[in-house]
């Protein structure tokens, strides 16, 4: 599974991002007094060997800049530090990508000053230790993928996200965000995302994300009820749906959600599946091909003996 998310990212960042590798350029001084500051503010670790004054910060290891030589991208992988999120990122104004990733011993909380970064289009802050809310300022930036999944956020899902006119690849799976799943999270024609899987999430899934547009959803292990079988059907072309270690009920009538006759259906309603290799075997086709051969009150008792209730 985290290969299929790996691989969707990558896709999604190749769609998305047009970074150059300008690094002949000489980058912009106020930029390079910033991340010295960053570099600072991380406790020099020495993966930052080559951010040196006097020298030029396009050519220095995990950031790139744009061809005006303004640091747009800066990337941070296995870090092994102690610290808090540098609130200098703040005065790096042309940031478009900020990556934070498998970084343990970051803590604390999303830093004010990433409010001014008005640029900002992906925020990964990924496997460290930071902690609160999802601050309402990040709708002032310009994100549209936020993953901030095996953290320790906790709180609501702010509404505040629906504010974000390009968000279409959400993911904060893996903290202990609980409450409701806010409507309207995700925007853009093609390619949208919602991971929401391993939180405390309560409450009915919206409609809209059954309106046919979104390529992924997994709110797996949660705690949400309802009936969410509107997400099911022949038209819809989401490649993947896990629902599974919920508490939901399904209308096994309800066309798309357990048709034996589907067979050409692009995508499968297998990944309600509770245990997390069927999951994962469910895009298999034999797998598929199977479970579509079951006759469909079989189906339903299958999927329902499965259930975790
Ligand atoms: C991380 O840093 C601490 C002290 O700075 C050191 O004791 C420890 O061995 C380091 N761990 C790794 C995996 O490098
Ligand atoms: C926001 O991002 C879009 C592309 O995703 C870009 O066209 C637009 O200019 C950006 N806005 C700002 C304020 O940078």
């Amino acid at each position: 599974m985290q290969v299929k998310i790996s691989i969707s990212l990558l896709f999604f960042l190749l769609f998305l991002s047009d970074l150059s590798l300008s690094s002949s350029l000489d980058c912009n001084a106020a930029d390079r007094t910033t991340l010295l500051n960053i570099k600072s503010e991380l406790g020099n670790p020495p993966e930052l060997s080559t951010w040196l004054p006097a020298t030029n910060c396009c050519t220095w290891s995990n950031v790139y800049c744009s061809d005006t030589g303004r640091i747009n991208n800066v990337y941070l992988f296995s870090l092994n530090i102690s610290t808090t999120i540098p609130p200098s990122f703040g005065d790096l104004p042309k940031l478009e990508t900020i990556q934070l990733q498998t970084i343990p011993g970051l803590y604390g909380t999303i830093p004010p000053s990433f409010s001014k970064l008005r640029k900002l289009e992906i925020l990964f802050l990924t496997d460290t230790s930071v902690t609160g809310a999802i601050p309402d300022f990040l709708s002032r930036t310009n994100l549209s993928a936020l993953d901030l999944h095996n953290n320790k956020f906790s709180g609501p899902t702010p509404m505040s996200l629906t504010k974000l006119p390009r968000l279409q690849f959400l993911d904060l799976s893996g903290n202990s965000f609980s409450g409701t799943i806010p409507p309207g999270l995700l925007h853009g024609t093609d390619r949208r995302y919602l991971y929401l899987a391993r939180n405390k999430l309560s409450g009915e899934i919206p409609e809209d994300y059954g309106n046919g547009d979104i390529d992924t959803i997994d709110l797996s292990h949660n705690r949400l009820t309802g009936d969410p079988s509107f997400l099911f059907g022949l038209t819809k072309p989401m490649t993947k749906i896990d629902l599974s270690w919920n508490q939901l009920e399904f209308d096994m009538t309800r066309p798309g959600v357990a048709d034996p006759n589907s067979g050409s259906n692009p995508w499968t309603p297998l990944t309600l599946l509770p245990q997390s290799e069927f999951v994962k075997e469910a895009g298999g086709k034999n797998f598929c091909a199977a479970i579509h051969a079951i006759r469909y009150h079989q189906l339903s008792l299958f999927l329902l003996k499965q259930w975790h209730f």
